[in-house]
């Protein structure tokens, strides 16, 4: 269940949102007649655009429910919300525009791909690499390779130094020089990673 503004809503069985008026009689299960195991992992949101639909700036409080066979009738529900906010449009983004902008075309597309993908020497089944990145022709891929590189940067042990250092042939890549410091393509790439360490 959701709570945005004044307005709740559930999820339902397909997986939409649809409104909710507060009362039982109405409430319907994500996933009706699941027998529960000790630990579940679902997604409760994925890929929604919400600065799309006009929600830029606002809260979500999410609650997550479950009734039992065991105690008919009793509903078991989460006492603190999750809660999430949805950033104002230009308050973040600058990063994913670089990348779709300067980076994903004539860096990752064209100088890092052919070893940093799931087949090339870079992958993870023959490296130690953690960057491996979908071809343009895959869907999504834009997101899910700015995603990669902004875990990396982000969350690898020192990831924001290696990622600039190794394409420049230093710490010992593997995949030599692939970037040159003064290049407008280096520091295009460097601007990217400084605007994902400061958002
Ligand atoms: C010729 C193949 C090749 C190319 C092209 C290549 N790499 Fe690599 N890269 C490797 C291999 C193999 C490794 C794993 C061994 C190592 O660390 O050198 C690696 C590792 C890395 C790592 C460390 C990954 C980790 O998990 O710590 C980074 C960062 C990196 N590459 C960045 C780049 C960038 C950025 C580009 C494109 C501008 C690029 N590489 C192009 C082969 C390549």
């Amino acid at each position: 269940m959701v709570v945005l503004g004044e307005e709740m809503y559930i999820r339902i069985e397909s997986g939409e949102f649809v409104l909710w008026d507060g009362s039982l009689e109405t409430l319907a299960a994500a996933f009706p007649g699941k027998t529960l195991q000790a630990i579940e992992a679902f997604s409760v949101l994925e890929d929604v655009p919400f600065g799309a639909v006009g929600l830029a700036g606002a809260s979500l409080f999410i609650y997550l429910a479950y009734d039992s066979v065991a105690t008919a009738g009793e509903l078991y529900y989460s006492g603190t919300p999750l809660s999430l906010e949805i950033a104002a449009e230009g308050a973040t983004g600058t990063s994913y525009q670089l990348f779709t902008d300067n980076i994903s075309t004539p860096i990752i597309q064209t100088r890092c791909i052919i070893c940093h993908s799931s087949t090339g020497i870079a992958s993870a089944t023959v490296s130690t690499s953690q960057l491996q990145y979908l071809a343009a022709t895959e869907p999504d891929f834009l997101q899910s390779n700015y995603n990669i590189l902004v875990n990396y940067i982000r969350n690898a042990t020192d990831g924001s130094e290696l990622i600039l250092a190794k394409p420049q042939g230093m710490e010992a890549h593997l995949g030599a020089v692939q970037l040159v410091e003064g290049t407008d393509e280096f520091e295009a790439f460097e601007a990217f990673v400084n605007a994902v360490l400061s958002e």
